[in-house]
Parts: structure tokens; C-alpha cells; sequence
């Protein structure tokens, strides 16, 4: 993965709660939970489930912390990290059942858009991070972003889109509209999203 600074990123510390953990596996991955109102919403529906959050703005990974306990979660490890170093450092391969990206920052501006987490190497990387059968869930309001994803997905052989471009909120698995859903569906924005399987390797390809 290129673009993103990995330099700067990777020497700064990577933070744990509840406690350090050195091989995280799954069963769900939220990345950048923000506010936390889907992590939460999510870890309360599957108690048994080990939820995991990776959040890289230190002031939304401490103010979420005592948000998880007011609420008297257990199920939840969150990391405060950029998700490109996380992963390939702390999560098992093949270990979490749905991973989620909402709203991730949108970066509209073309000068910016070597910031916008979705490339392919990345949903190369979540690929990877899926059982046979997992899905990825992606929503956002911004369609140059939607539209840039789908096409990023067509570079990973692992992802089988479903939803034609776009699925619907209704097949979303557990869904719960995060703080900033909340935020856009008020102001009345185009929501977009985008569902994905991970295939199996004996899987013939359906593209
Ligand atoms: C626009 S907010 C959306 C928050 C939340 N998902 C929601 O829908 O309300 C994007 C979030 O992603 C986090 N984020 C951005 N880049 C990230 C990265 N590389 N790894 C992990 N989190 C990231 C930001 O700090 C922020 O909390």
C-alpha cells in the first residue's frame, strides 16, 4: 500500500482497550467507529461476539472508552491506530465473519484523494481478513467515493460485490445508522452502500 504515510503512522503507539493484544481475531471489525453509536449498537446485539474497533483519532478512541462502559460492554477491543498499521500487525487472516466502514472520511478534493482508505490494496487487505463467506459493508454519502470503491473492488478477485451498483440499508447485516448516517439522513443526503462476500478459493469466479 502507497499511499499513506506509513512512516509517521507507524512509529507512533499503538493503544489498547481493555488491555494489549497481540493477535486479535475476529468476529467483527468496525474501522473508525468515531462517536461508537454502531460498535456499541452492534456488541450489545452479539454479546458472545468479539467486536473489534480500530479508531486513529486518539480524542474518539478516549472519549469512546467510557461510552462502552456506561453502557456495561465487555465485547469490544478497540485500538487506537490507523487501520493500514493494525491490521497487518495485530489481526488474525481469515478470522472475522463482517467487517463494516461507514462513512469513511470522504477526502472530495482531488489533491487529497491519496488519503481515502478504501484503495484497492486495502480492501485487499480486509479481503484477507474475512472468513470464506464473510462480508464488508461500506457506507457513505459521498458518490464519487461510492463509485470509486466499486471500482476499486474490481481489482479484488477475494471480494464478490452484491447489490447492483449499490445494495440497499435492509441488507445490511444488523444495521444501526452511526452518528454520521444520523447526521447526512437529516440533512437529507443520497446514502450509499456497498455490500461484499468473501469468496472461497474453489469458488469459480463470478466475474
Ligand atoms: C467521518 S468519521 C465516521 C465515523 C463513524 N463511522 C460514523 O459513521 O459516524 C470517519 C472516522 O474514521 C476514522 N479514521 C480515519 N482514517 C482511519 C484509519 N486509517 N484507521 C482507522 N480509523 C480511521 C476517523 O478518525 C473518524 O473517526
Amino acid at each position: 500500500m502507497r499511499e499513506f504515510p506509513y512512516e509517521f503512522e507507524a512509529r507512533k503507539p499503538i493503544l489498547f482497550y481493555p488491555e494489549p493484544v497481540e493477535r486479535i481475531a475476529g468476529d467483527f471489525l468496525e474501522i473508525g467507529p468515531g462517536r461508537g453509536d454502531f460498535i456499541m449498537a452492534l456488541a450489545e446485539q452479539y454479546p458472545d461476539k468479539r467486536v473489534v474497533g480500530i479508531e486513529l483519532a486518539r480524542k474518539r478512541y478516549y472519549k469512546l472508552i467510557p461510552r462502552i462502559e456506561k453502557r456495561g460492554i465487555t465485547n469490544i477491543t478497540l485500538l487506537r491506530a490507523a487501520a493500514q498499521i493494525a491490521i497487518p500487525r495485530h489481526c488474525v487472516a481469515e478470522s472475522f465473519e463482517r467487517i463494516y466502514v461507514l462513512f469513511p472520511d470522504p477526502w472530495p478534493k482531488d489533491r487529497h484523494a491519496p488519503h481515502r482508505l478504501l484503495n484497492a490494496d486495502f480492501l485487499t487487505l480486509l479481503a484477507g481478513l474475512l472468513k470464506d463467506d464473510g462480508y464488508f459493508f461500506f457506507a457513505t454519502d459521498y458518490r464519487p467515493y461510492a463509485e470509486w470503491v466499486v471500482e476499486n473492488l474490481n481489482e479484488v478477485p477475494l471480494m464478490a460485490k452484491l447489490g447492483n451498483p449499490f445494495t440497499i440499508q435492509a441488507d445490511i447485516a444488523d444495521y444501526f445508522p452511526s452518528f454520521f448516517e444520523q447526521k447526512w439522513r437529516e440533512e437529507g443526503r443520497e446514502i450509499l452502500y456497498v455490500r461484499c462476500r468473501r469468496v472461497r478459493p474453489d469458488e469459480p469466479s463470478s466475474r
